[in-house]
């Protein structure tokens, strides 16, 4: 076996402002979960590495509108976060969260070396400022056009649309997102970090170093912002949420969020070295260290360009060995959205299906955006979980185990001779090790999965090919053989899948009687974080159990001796109904709709008017007699209407709420002196006044009491 590697891998840190959902799993998490446990099995040294990234506008923006403080925000959705990454088997060593003193201290830390280093630049310059509001426009708190591609809705400091990062005055036509007004300028002092400087150097590490290692997407943006070329960063702001910048004239200013945030990585493993009585440095200052950031693509500049920059001038860190980002997942066609409500939250999904984890890791593993956006729908979801796992990897084990018990008691029968398919079958069986660990090298985690799963096809081709069910009348004592080499390939599966699948993992290693000498469990009962393991479901005597590891399905001959009793049989992986689908897309639905309505903001004031403009309107009641629609319009009716002086003819867009015969007699309120206009071809000689219901249905404007047509409204 080779030499054991240390490993620091690092999992973005979730803004507290919502849940996690499954954009956030298949961009970051689970990809980093299924590395980190590779490299555990394969007997290296992991520290993997999260936390909560609990400062930032986004929780300021969200504690106003919810009417709480900014910490009762990130307590709320720290504790749902965690709870959520800890039932899913997300197997992190540390989950920290940057409002923990130690990242105080860190990120202070840090400013404080590099400030008396000289690596700052400090400059008094105009800032845009919301007077009303009484406050400076940082980051989310103003809204604009991209200097960039002219996406009008791009944030202060970075487009979500091209993934720019700019200074908030540089966008076009900004407005206040706390009151919609035009900023003005006001000068403010802030320390700069001067990135031109570290231009050329980037260039080099990143564009030549690792030009054949990181990825596409990546490199292309990285070669973007470097071709456009940097330009130095403020990396304080004038906000009250966040950690005080340690510096003379700082008072009242804080670090920007994007500043502190990666450093919690380095908090977040200096806590758990302390909890586990390890050094913390070698994680991050040795240069046999691996560092790997995962990350989504919206994350890529602050990984690739600031981040390092920053560690770089503190200079005794490593810097990343690869930052595998990864693209977007839309959710049934759309992009997935925390504001409007429109993702899968993993704290629901847990509810909705408690004991699926794997499902779902499979899913976006299967289907993860890894070179380019994905689609997750949940018919997808349904067909993998049918077609996939319950049909080829549940049925090769199912199979294996009935039959072992039902022609051996559960005792692994020898094997005799080999024929040639029995050879090459476990030569095959020796080699997906390699398979697979060639593709989790290179983060190809969805070609990692298929690998997983030809093994459990090569299973039930082998199974198909020999039928053991047939020989068993005629032939007793191949059909040994044949259970004894799909044994083999059942005990391998168990191995291998445990990066991907750990629940089913565990199960099916739990079934065989065989337990895993992983550091990944072994970690996990001691750890703090990971104390919800899966419970063995039988009372196995550990040291009589056997201890597989990644690399004994290539090296054993027999990962199961003959005579080692199995358990009995229990389906991996069960059917998922259409109705439990249907549900699933409902909930989407009734979700959207009821975020629309809570959304849907009330029109600002309209422009002052003298009271003579109001004189000039003349409104009153009427009652509606006739109605009919007009042809060929979708939302017109052509109503008579009695109005007390007359009775006129008007055209209402009211035909989406209403039909016809149920509005005779509805008493209206009506603009009588309107000048008539013709619409499709019917002269409308007034208007009726309308209002509409929460649910978006219009709604007439009727008095309160009995009034007689003709009553003027003033
Ligand atoms: N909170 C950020 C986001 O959700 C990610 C922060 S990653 C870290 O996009 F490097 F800053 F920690
Ligand atoms: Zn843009």
């Amino acid at each position: 076996m080779n030499t054991p590697k240390r490993y620091t891998i690092t999992a973005a840190l979730p803004y507290t402002n919502g849940p996690v959902h499954i954009g956030h799993l298949a961009g970051v998490y689970v990809p980093a979960d299924i590395y980190a446990r590779f490299q555990r099995l394969k007997g290296n040294d992991v520290a993997y590495i999260s936390g909560s990234d609990e400062h930032g506008v986004p929780i300021t923006i969200k504690a106003k509108k919810e009417g709480i403080t900014p910490q009762q925000v990130v307590d709320k959705y720290h504790g749902i976060i965690k709870k959520s990454f800890k039932e899913f088997g997300i197997s992190f060593d540390n989950y920290s969260r940057t409002s923990a003193k130690v990242h105080h201290d860190t990120a202070s830390g840090f400013f404080k070396k590099l400030y008396e280093d000289g690596k700052f630049i400090e400059e008094t310059n105009q800032q845009l400022y919301d007077e009303q509001a009484n406050q400076f426009l940082a980051d989310r708190f103003v809204v604009g056009t991209c200097p960039k591609c002219g996406n009008e809705e791009s944030y202060g400091d970075q487009c979500e649309n091209c993934g720019t990062s700019h200074n908030a005055v540089d966008l076009i036509n900004p407005k206040s997102a706390i009151t919609g007004n035009v900023p003005t300028l006001k000068e403010t002092k802030h320390w700069y970090l001067p990135l031109d400087q570290y231009q050329e150097w980037l260039k080099e590490w990143i564009l030549e170093g690792h030009k054949n290692d990181w990825k596409p997407n990546v490199l292309g943006q990285v070669k973007s912002w470097t071709d456009d070329g940097l330009r130095p960063r403020a990396i304080t702001r004038d906000l009250d949420w966040g950690i005080p910048v340690p510096a003379k004239g700082g008072e009242g200013k804080v670090l920007y969020v994007w500043f502190d945030a990666p450093i919690g990585y380095i908090s977040s493993t200096k806590e758990w070295a302390k909890r586990e009585g390890k050094e913390w440095e070698p994680y991050w200052k040795d240069q046999d260290t691996k560092l790997v950031h995962f990350i989504g693509k919206d994350n890529i500049v602050f990984h690739c360009i600031i981040f390092p920059a920053v560690l770089k001038a503190e200079g005794s860190y490593i810097l990343p060995e690869n930052v595998p980002a990864n693209e977007f997942l839309n959710l049934e066609g759309n992009k997935i959205s925390t504001s409007k409500n429109w993702a899968v939250w993993l704290h629901e999904y847990l509810e909705d299906f408690p004991d699926k984890q794997d499902v779902l890791r499979y899913a976006l593993t299967a289907n993860a955006p890894e070179t380019k956006d994905n689609d997750f729908t949940w018919k997808d979801f349904q067909a993998r979980n049918n077609n996939e796992l319950v049909a080829i990897f549940g049925n090769f084990i199912n199979r294996v185990l009935v039959l072992t018990h039902k022609y051996y008691d559960g005792q692994v029968p020898p094997s005799g001779k080999l024929s040639d398919a029995d050879e090459d079958t476990l030569m095959l069986l020796k080699k997906y090790p390699q398979i697979i660990s060639k593709s989790i090298e290179r983060y190809r985690f969805r070609e990692a999965l298929m690998e997983l799963m030809n093994l459990a096809r090569l299973g039930n081709k082998y199974l198909a090919d020999e039928e053991p069910w047939k020989q068993i009348k005629t032939d007793p004592e191949r059909v040994k053989t044949i259970m004894n080499i799909a044994l083999q390939i059942a005990t391998g599966l168990s191995v291998l899948c445990e990066p991907f699948l750990p629940f089913t993992s565990k199960k099916l290693k739990s079934i065989l009687n065989v337990s895993s000498s992983n550091f990944s469990e072994k970690n996990s009962i001691e750890n703090s974080w990971n104390s919800s393991v899966i419970p063995t479901e039988k009372g196995t005597n550990d040291e009589e159990s056997l201890a597989l590891t990644w690399n004994d399905v290539s090296t054993k001959n027999t990962l199961l001796p003959s005579g080692h009793q199995i358990g009995k049989a229990e389906l991996l992986f069960a059917k998922i109904e259409d109705d439990e689908i249907q549900q699933q897309l409902d909930k989407l639905q009734a979700s959207k709709k009821a975020n629309e309505l809570a959304n849907k903001v009330t029109e600002p004031q309209k422009e002052t008017i003298e009271f003579d403009d109001f004189t000039k309107l003349d409104i009153r009641v009427g009652t509606i007699l006739e109605a009919i629609k007009v042809p060929k319009t979708k939302k017109l009716l052509q109503l008579k209407v009695d109005v007390g002086i007359d009775t006129r003819t008007i055209v209402s867009g009211i035909s989406e709420s209403f039909s016809p015969d149920d509005i005779i007699g509805q008493k209206v309120t009506v603009l009588v002196n309107l000048a008539p206009r013709k619409l499709r071809g019917v002269e409308s000689q007034g208007m009726i006044l309308m209002t509409e219901t929460p649910e978006g249905k219009l709604a007439f404007v009727e008095p309160e009491q009995e009034v007689s047509n003709g009553r003027q409204i003033n």
